[in-house]
C-alpha cells in the first residue's frame, strides 16, 4: 500500500531574501501573542517569497492542543462548539472540555487504524459536529486533512481524493439539507472504486439509512470510537508541517490543492478573528460558510477556537424554513459576530428576509463578492445600532482576511467605505505593463511582501503554482483580481481578471453594469459577462431575474437598458439582455460566468 508522507525531510535551503527586521519582529510577536508553542522557533521567516518561504523555523506546536487543551484550565465548561440542525429544534452542543475528549477519541481510533504522522485523510462530511471533531482528530496526531465538500458528485470527490493520495476517507450514510435526504457513502464509494491508496472508509451514522458496506475497507465511526480511549497526547509538529491540503477549482482547470502550513496558518488565523472581528472568549461566531472552503477552515473551525470563542455550525440551507432564520439563529444563540456572504443578503431586496438582527450582534462581516452599494443600507436598517458591517476580502490562498474596514468604522459607517489592508500585509496595483499604481487608479491586485499563512504550495504542482501566484508580476503575489484604489488609499475588489469585458478599446466591468442593473427596483439579481464577437472587441451579455411581481416585457427591457446606460455609460449598454428565473451558480454558490458566457455565444451564432 503506498504511504503517502507530506511531512518533508530536505535540508532548508541557504537562500534567503528575508523580510527585515521590524517585520519579522511584528510577526514573532504575533505568533507568541496567539499561540502555545512547545518549542519556540529559531528564525521567524526564511526562504524566498514565493519559493521556499518558511515561517518560525524550529518552532514546534500543535493545532488541536491551541484549539482546546489551553482553554481547559481557564474555561473548560464554555461551549465551544453549537451545531444547529436545519429543523428549528434540533441542536448539540460541545464544551471545550467535551470536544476535547472527543477529539482525543478519533484520534486514538485514527492511530487504531494505523494512521500516522503525514497521512492524507480525506474528509467528506456535511456540516455535522463529526466533521469539525475529525479535522481537529487529524491534527492532533499530525495527519494532514483534506475537508471536501459533501455537495460534490463521485468525479470531482475522486479528482480530490486521488490526488490527495488519500489513505483513509471519512464519510458519513447520508444527509439531510433543504428538507432533502442526500446519498453520500454511496458517492464516496464510487469515487474511491480505483483510487488504490484508499484503504479504509470510516462512516458516520448520521441518518441510520441503509448502505451499501465493504467488509474489509469500511468501518463505523461509533465503533471505532466506543473502543478508543479519550485521551490523546498532542503531537509536537514542526510550524512549517502542513496542517490541511484545500482545493480550489478554477472553471477551466482540474482542482489544485492549496497547502497550508501549520504555524503560519494559525497565527494568522488567530490574529485576524482578533484584529478584524475583535473576536474573544466572549463570543459567538456563526460563520455561514461551508467547512469544505477555506472560510470554513479559517473563521469556523480555527479562528474561533484559537481565540476560545464559541462557534456556530448550522448545517441548513440559509432559507430554511424562511429567509428570516439567519436572524432567528442570531437571536436564539446569542450570535455576537456573524460572517456571510452578500448573496445571501440580497434576499433583503426582496422583502423575504425582514427579521431585524437582535441587539448583542456587534459585527456582520462579508465575503465571496463585494457587497453591492445598494445592498448597504438594507443591511444597515437590519443590523443594530453600532454594529460593525465589514466587506471582507481575501483568497484561499491567502489562509484569511487580507482587507476589510477598520472595525472602529465599520460601526458607524452610513454607506460602504472601502478596505485597507489589515497591517502588516502590503497590497498595490498594477497597470497594464506590470507598473505599480501610486495613486488613485484601477489595476491589478497584488500582495507586495511575505505574510505567514499564504500557501506553500500546490500539491504535487509546482509549475502552476508559480505560474499562477508568481509569473505575472515577479516578486508579487499575484491575487488574479482587478481593484480599484481611492484618492484616500481605500482599496474596492471588483472582480477576477478573467471577467473584465473589453470592449470599444475599453476596459468594462461586469461588475459596474451588474451593480447599475440591480440598483433598478425591478430587478432581483443580474450578471453580466462579455462573450466573444468575432474582433478585439467583447459584446456584453446581462442576464437578469426580476423581483415579483415584475412581468418581463419589452417596455422593461428598454428601460434597464436606458438605466444602464446613463449609470455606466453607453458603452456598458449589454448588446443582449436576457431573462432569467435563477442565475446559475456553482456548488459554492458562485455565478457560473463561463456557462454563461458561453450560452450568449451560442445565442449570437445562431442569430447570426
Ligand atoms: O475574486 C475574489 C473574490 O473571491 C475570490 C477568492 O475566492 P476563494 O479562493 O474561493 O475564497 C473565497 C473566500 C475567501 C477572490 O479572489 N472575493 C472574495 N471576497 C471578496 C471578493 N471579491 C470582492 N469583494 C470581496 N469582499
Amino acid at each position: 500500500m503506498p504511504h503517502t508522507s507530506f511531512i518533508h525531510t530536505e535540508p532548508v535551503t541557504q537562500q534567503n531574501d528575508a523580510i527585515d527586521s521590524a517585520d519579522a519582529q511584528y510577526w514573532a510577536d504575533a505568533a507568541t501573542r496567539y499561540l502555545d508553542w512547545f518549542t519556540p522557533w529559531d528564525v521567524t521567516q526564511h526562504g524566498r517569497f514565493g519559493q521556499d518561504m518558511r515561517w518560525f523555523e524550529g518552532g514546534k506546536l500543535n493545532a488541536s492542543y491551541n484549539c482546546l487543551d489551553r482553554h481547559l484550565e481557564t474555561t473548560p465548561d464554555k461551549t465551544a462548539l453549537l451545531w444547529l440542525g436545519e429543523d428549528e429544534d434540533e441542536s448539540r452542543s460541545y464544551s471545550y472540555r467535551e470536544l476535547h475528549a472527543e477529539v482525543s477519541r478519533v484520534a486514538n481510533a485514527l492511530k487504531g487504524l494505523g494512521v500516522k504522522c503525514g497521512d492524507a485523510i480525506c474528509i467528506c462530511l456535511p456540516m455535522i459536529p463529526e466533521a469539525v471533531i475529525t479535522m481537529l482528530a487529524c491534527t492532533r496526531i499530525g495527519a494532514v486533512h483534506s475537508m471536501v465538500f459533501a455537495g460534490f458528485n463521485a468525479e470531482s470527490l475522486r479528482q480530490r481524493v486521488q490526488d490527495f493520495g488519500t489513505s483513509v476517507m471519512i464519510t458519513a450514510d447520508h444527509y439531510r439539507r433543504s428538507g432533502r435526504l442526500h446519498e453520500l457513502k454511496s458517492i464516496a464509494d464510487e469515487a474511491v472504486k480505483d483510487v488504490k491508496s484508499v484503504r479504509k472508509m470510516i462512516v458516520v451514522q448520521n441518518c441510520k439509512t441503509d448502505i451499501d458496506w465493504q467488509p474489509t475497507r469500511d468501518v463505523w465511526y461509533h465503533e471505532i470510537c466506543q473502543r478508543a480511549q479519550p485521551d490523546c497526547p498532542p503531537r509536537e509538529m514542526d510550524a512549517e508541517d502542513p496542517l490541511f491540503i484545500i482545493y480550489t477549482s478554477g472553471a477551466k482547470h482540474l482542482p489544485r490543492g492549496a497547502i497550508h502550513t501549520t504555524g503560519g496558518y494559525l497565527t494568522y488565523a488567530a490574529m485576524t478573528a482578533d484584529k478584524i472581528f475583535g473576536l474573544n472568549a466572549e463570543d459567538t461566531i456563526w460563520c455561514t460558510a461551508n467547512l469544505g472552503w477555506i472560510t470554513g477552515h479559517t473563521y469556523i473551525l480555527y479562528g474561533p477556537l484559537l481565540r476560545g470563542a464559541t462557534t456556530v455550525l448550522y448545517e441548513g440551507s440559509l432559507g430554511m424554513p424562511d429567509r428570516n432564520r439567519m436572524s432567528r439563529v442570531v437571536e436564539k444563540h446569542n450570535v455576537s459576530v456573524l460572517y456571510t456572504s452578500p448573496t445571501g443578503l440580497r434576499h433583503l431586496k426582496s422583502g423575504e428576509m425582514d427579521r431585524p438582527f437582535s441587539d448583542q450582534l456587534r459585527v456582520l462581516g462579508t465575503v465571496g463578492v463585494p457587497m453591492a452599494p445598494d445592498l448597504f443600507p438594507l443591511v444597515r436598517r437590519m443590523v443594530p445600532d453600532g454594529c460593525a458591517i465589514l466587506d471582507t476580502w481575501w483568497q484561499t490562498g491567502t489562509g484569511g482576511i487580507m482587507m476589510a474596514p477598520p472595525l472602529e468604522e465599520g460601526r458607524h459607517s452610513d454607506a460602504l467605505t472601502g478596505s485597507l489592508p489589515i497591517e502588516g500585509i502590503d497590497v498595490a496595483v498594477m497597470d497594464d505593463d506590470g507598473n505599480e499604481i501610486t495613486g488613485a487608479g484601477e489595476g491589478e491586485l497584488v500582495i507586495k511582501t511575505r505574510w505567514p499563512s499564504m500557501l506553500r504550495g500546490l500539491y504535487e504542482n509546482p509549475a502552476r503554482y508559480q505560474e499562477i501566484y508568481f509569473s505575472r508580476h515577479p516578486g508579487c503575489y499575484d491575487t488574479g483580481d482587478i481593484a480599484r484604489r481611492d484618492e484616500d488609499g481605500r482599496f474596492w475588489v471588483i472582480g477576477r481578471r478573467d471577467d473584465l469585458i473589453r470592449t470599444h478599446g475599453k476596459r468594462l466591468n461586469a461588475r459596474e453594469i451588474e451593480e447599475s442593473l440591480s440598483e433598478h427596483p425591478a430587478v432581483a439579481e443580474a450578471a453580466v459577462v462579455g462573450f466573444p464577437a468575432g474582433s478585439a472587441n467583447q459584446q456584453i451579455a446581462a442576464y437578469v431575474t426580476l423581483l415579483a411581481p415584475e412581468k418581463e416585457s419589452d417596455s422593461l427591457r428598454d428601460e434597464l437598458l436606458h438605466h444602464i446606460r446613463q449609470r455606466a455609460g453607453v458603452h456598458a449598454s449589454p448588446d443582449m439582455l436576457v431573462w432569467c428565473s435563477t442565475l446559475p451558480r456553482s456548488r459554492a454558490g458562485r455565478i457560473r460566468r463561463n456557462l454563461l458566457r458561453e450560452k450568449a455565444r451560442r445565442a449570437a451564432e445562431k442569430d447570426a
